[in-house]
């Protein structure tokens, strides 16, 4: 059987939890204190959606703002992002929506685009909700989840849905 192999790459506001995403997915761990991303990182994992085989191309990319030029090498190509956002930061969710009009603007045509709001577990500190996120993602015809890295909420489900809406080659 064939294996499509699947770019995606994450973006969004530092410390919203990208990496701790892709340790998630990836390796099925997480690690309170992890180090802030330089550049980006590189990961690849294989996984089986409704009898078909992908190969994720993972490019987690560093969210300070002083890495934000490099973004463009990292989306380019790419069938899929994630932009994730902390749903304890609302300044976060501000940035993700800086990220879709870039995508929109200057992203591959048919990208398929998944919004995840991170850090679910936290929710006494919550400060975006729920139902906005989810109008916001309807309206730009993106893929939403609120996820957990830390409990291991919709992360693998998240790269599932992904798989499931990626145009037909
Ligand atoms: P940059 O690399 O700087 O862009 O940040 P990042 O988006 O990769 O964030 P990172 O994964 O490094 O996570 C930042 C902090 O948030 C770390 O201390 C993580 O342990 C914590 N964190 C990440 N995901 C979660 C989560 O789902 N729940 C909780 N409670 N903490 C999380
Ligand atoms: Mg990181």
């Amino acid at each position: 059987m064939a294996l499509r192999e699947v770019k995606v790459c994450l973006l969004g506001e530092s410390g919203v939890g990208k990496s701790s995403i892709v340790q998630r997915f990836v390796h099925d761990t997480f690690k309170p204190a992890l180090e802030s991303t330089i550049g980006a990182s590189f990961m690849s994992k294989t996984l089986t959606v409704d009898e078909k085989t992908y190969k994720y191309q993972i490019w987690d990319t560093a969210g300070q703002e002083k890495y934000r030029a490099l973004a463009p090498m990292y989306y380019r190509g790419a069938a899929a992002a994630v932009i994730v956002y902390d749903v304890t930061n609302e300044s976060s969710f501000g940035v993700l929506k800086d990220w879709i009009k870039e995508l929109q603007r200057h992203g591959p045509q048919e990208i398929v685009i998944a919004i995840a709001g991170n850090k679910c577990d936290l929710a006494d500190l919550r400060e975006v909700q729920y139902k906005d996120a989810l109008a916001y993602a309807e309206q730009t015809n993106a893929i939403f989840v609120e996820t957990s890295a830390k409990n291991a909420t919709n992360v693998s489900e998240m790269f599932e849905a992904i798989c499931r809406k990626l145009p037909d080659e």
